[in-house]
């Protein structure tokens, strides 16, 4: 696949898969936009890469509900998006709060599925792909060409 100038929205990109991921579209030539609590390391990497950083708390709603638009209103509609943040489940279902139940619904399904809602018309329009690595967020993977 052509990466050159595309833009890729990558979740979690403050380390581990995420960062990688932005190491990997960066070398193909993908502008990247690097989502994560972290700032200061999305921001060192985004300087790194030729990219942007936007810090977002994908467990809280109203954050993610602007995150789309801040991202293509510095940048354009997003070609690719990648729902790579998630949370672990360390014990067991039934030994955690609800709190904790919470706060993985919203980071693991629901941002993945509000940031799907808001960029998939702008992939559409570009024939490009939406793609979710968490596991809940694996339902919601979408693509027009497959
Ligand atoms: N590692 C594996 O073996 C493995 C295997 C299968 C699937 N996966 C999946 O691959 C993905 C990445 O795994 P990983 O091992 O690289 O995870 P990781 O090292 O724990 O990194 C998680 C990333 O998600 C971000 N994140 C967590 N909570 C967030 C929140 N509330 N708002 C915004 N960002 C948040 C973190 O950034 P901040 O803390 O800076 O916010 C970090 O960049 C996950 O979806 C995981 O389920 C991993």
């Amino acid at each position: 696949m052509d990466l050159r100038g595309k833009r890729v929205l990558i979740t979690g990109a403050s380390r581990g898969i995420g960062e990688s991921l932005a190491h990997a579209f960066a070398g193909a030539g993908a502008v990247v936009a690097l989502v994560a609590r972290s700032e200061e390391a999305i921001q060192t990497l985004a300087a790194e890469l030729g990219g942007a950083a936007h810090p977002a708390d994908l467990s809280n709603p109203t954050q993610v509900a602007t995150l789309i638009q801040r991202v293509e209103d510095e940048a354009g509609p997003i070609d690719v998006l990648v729902n790579n943040a998630a949370l672990g489940t360390p014990g067991g279902f039934a030994d955690a709060s609800g709190d904790e139940l919470r706060q993985v619904t919203e980071v693991n399904y629901l941002a993945p599925a509000e940031l799907c809602r808001q960029a998939i018309p702008a992939c559409f329009a570009a024939a490009a792909v939406t793609s979710s690595i968490s596991p809940l967020g694996q339902a919601l993977s979408y693509s027009p060409a497959w």
